[in-house]
């Protein structure tokens, strides 16, 4: 089980991407977990990964297929994987393509910007498990308290309203592409699916959607 998801920021990913991981018990690739890892723990990428994450700009192509090719590599994807948030350029789908690395089923959540903000504002993250919650919708047990650990809940440096606008930006710039080039690579390629998911619906309502997605291989 081979699975990529695009969507814009906040279109509900890395929530369904940790309900699929558990479910068909593959890994979770967040390539931007990956790069806030770095940003708090290594000191000599800190500055130059945070100059793009905090001011919503996408890291540069050759360094991302570099990481990502690397982490598909390991014995735990044998079995797949689910890249959430990469590619995000067409050169990053061809960066992956160009290495040989097949795809099963590429979904991409859609949802309309004005619904974005109000989801990416009221996010809140358990930074160690990656965890994410929102004030609203998707609320823990106890206010800003993760429901398994009990530690506090925090807020993504660059979930404020300036960044999420680039954010955006660079989603309708760069990303948005991705979606033709995915559907036409479906018609050509029978062993790749491709759905587009209506991300405004519930976490459960998406949650049955993608089961029987899924279950058709
Ligand atoms: P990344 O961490 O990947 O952020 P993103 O793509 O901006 O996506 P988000 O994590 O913000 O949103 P999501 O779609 O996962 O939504 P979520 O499930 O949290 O990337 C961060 C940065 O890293 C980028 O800006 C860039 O700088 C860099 N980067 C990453 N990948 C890169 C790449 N490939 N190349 C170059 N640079 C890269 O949901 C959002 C909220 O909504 C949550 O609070 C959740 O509880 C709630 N929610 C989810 N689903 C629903 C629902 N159905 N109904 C109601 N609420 C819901």
């Amino acid at each position: 089980m081979r699975i990529i998801l695009l969507g814009a920021p906040g279109s509900g990913k890395g929530t369904q991407a940790e309900f699929i991981c558990n479910t068909y018990k593959i890994p979770h690739i967040s390539v931007g977990e990956i790069l806030r890892t770095l940003l708090r723990e290594s000191s000599v990428l800190k500055e130059e990964i945070g100059k793009f994450i905090n001011t919503g700009r996408l890291v540069p192509d050759s360094w991302m297929i570099s990481w990502v090719n690397c982490r598909i590599r390991k014995y735990d994807c044998l079995r797949g994987f689910l890249l959430d948030g990469f590619p995000r350029t067409i050169f990053q789908a061809y960066g992956i393509r160009k290495e040989g690395i097949a795809v099963d089923f590429v979904l991409e959540f859609f949802l309309p910007d004005a619904c974005i903000v109000e989801r990416i504002i009221g996010r809140r993250v358990h930074l160690s498990s990656g965890r994410i919650y929102h004030v609203k919708f998707n609320p823990p047990k106890i206010n800003n308290i993760d429901d398994i650990t009990g530690e506090p809940l925090i807020i993504r440096s660059d979930d404020t309203e300036e960044c999420i606008k680039n954010r955006l930006h660079e989603y309708h710039d760069k990303s948005i592409l991705l979606s033709d080039f995915y559907q036409k690579e479906s018609c050509c390629n029978r062993n790749m699916k491709f759905f587009r998911i209506d991300g405004s619906k519930s976490i459960l309502h998406i949650q049955k959607e993608l089961i029987n997605i899924l279950n058709t291989r």
